[in-house]
């Protein structure tokens, strides 16, 4: 078995309750939840709605029918943003983001939005100072990551938002580095939309993702057609979520995403940061003793998500990740990992970087492994 470092991209392995629980759902459940009014259907409507209020608890949401599925961070992002922004509308982003909030904001600008993008330090980071020297009478919306896929850089996320809110604008967060792995809790931190993959720190499977509305905030759904219920107007229902989610759910995938968050509920949270913050120490200290290696984003002892982001100097990142793999057999992500802006701001542009991301799940050997085999194609002692 290969072994496996790029957590960031999807969580591997899962917990062994996920693997049971998609199971469970395809094999003894069966059926689509909200249809049908035979006890069956119950059972499916009964996973929905648990994995729905252990997601909104996770994330000190209060009113689990603000918490919708969705298949993936992106759709959440799409959804958040177009619809939301208008033509005239605002926005606030940021050079470091991930081309699945870059994208739709690129496209809600050719619908007649303005966007600034406001330009990450070397590590990464905006302040509140520059978003607040950004805002307009016309922003609607500051958008950007919790954590960086690229450097790991943490946004002062709880700073920006009051920063927002005090100038009348809203909040969409880009959870998928965080969710899981940092706490967050989307009210207190003053998060208006909340856009979460489910298959990497929530550790469900792919296929999977929620998006927080806070209450008050109106979007137009990005697709219409049957929910279950409400059946008798042509138009879309208003009720949440039903809104946001027509078409057959995900069953298999949400009940195993419910089945992750219990995980890690019962694991704790600062435990799984813990131990994923010593695995990235370990990374970063043995890379730091490699010649002509430098670790980009925030420096060592700053906060920093769960990954690492390096260069060797004079050896193409694609050579690497190739070699990794072909003699090694580990898997980690080389290239610009679909941000390409935030890696003009590091200075990684066009190469991009390796980056290694491990999980709750990864050992200390498994770290050990990579650096001895990164010693090896660098010709390091
Ligand atoms: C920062 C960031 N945003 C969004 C995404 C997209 O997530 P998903 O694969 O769930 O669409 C990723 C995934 O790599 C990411 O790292």
């Amino acid at each position: 078995m290969s072994l496996y470092l790029d957590n960031a991209a999807t969580s591997y392995p899962k917990p062994e309750s996920v693997y049971e629980a998609v199971s469970t759902a395809l094999r003894e459940v069966g059926v689509s939840p909200g249809r049908g009014g035979y006890r069956r259907g119950l059972e499916a409507t009964r996973l929905l709605f648990e994995t729905r209020e252990a997601a909104a608890s996770l994330f000190g949401i209060g009113d689990s029918s603000r918490v919708v599925f969705t298949h993936s961070a992106t759709e959440s992002l799409n959804l958040a943003v177009l619809g939301l922004i208008r033509s005239g509308d605002h926005v606030i982003t940021t050079s470091a983001e991930h081309n699945s909030l870059v994208r739709p904001l690129h496209l809600a600008g050719q619908r007649g939005a303005e966007i600034t993008w406001v330009e990450a330090d070397r590590r990464g980071i905006v302040t509140p100072d520059q978003i607040a020297a950004a805002m307009r009478p016309s922003t609607r919306l500051v958008a950007l990551a919790h954590c960086s896929n690229v450097t790991g850089a943490i946004q002062p996320v709880g700073d920006i938002a009051a920063v927002a809110r005090r100038a009348g604008a809203l909040v969409l967060v880009d959870a998928a580095q965080s969710a899981g792995m940092i706490p967050i809790d989307a009210p207190a931190m003053g998060i208006d939309l909340l856009a979460v993959p489910g298959h990497k720190g929530l550790m469900g499977p792919q296929g999977t993702g929620v998006l927080y509305v806070a209450d008050g905030v109106e979007l137009e759904p990005l697709i219409v057609g049957g929910t279950g219920g409400y059946s008798s107007g042509m138009e879309q229902p208003d009720a949440m979520p039903e809104r946001f989610e027509s078409g057959t759910h995900n069953l298999p995938g949400i009940a195993g995403l419910g089945a992750g968050i219990d995980f890690i509920r019962t694991v704790g949270l600062e435990v799984i940061r813990q131990r994923e913050e010593n695995l990235v120490a370990r990374l970063m200290d043995g890379l730091a003793a490699m010649p002509g290696v430098t670790c980009h984003g925030p420096l060592p002892g700053e906060p920093r998500g769960s990954l690492v982001s390096f260069t060797a100097e004079g050896t193409d990142p694609q050579a690497i990740g190739f070699r990794l793999d072909q003699e090694f057999d580990i898997c980690v992500r080389v290239g610009l990992h679909c941000a390409p802006a935030a890696h003009r701001t590091i200075g990684t542009y066009p190469g991009g970087t390796v980056r290694v991301s491990p999980g709750y799940f990864t050992k200390d050997e498994e770290i050990d492994a990579f650096l001895m085999a990164m010693r090896t194609i660098l010709g390091a002692k």
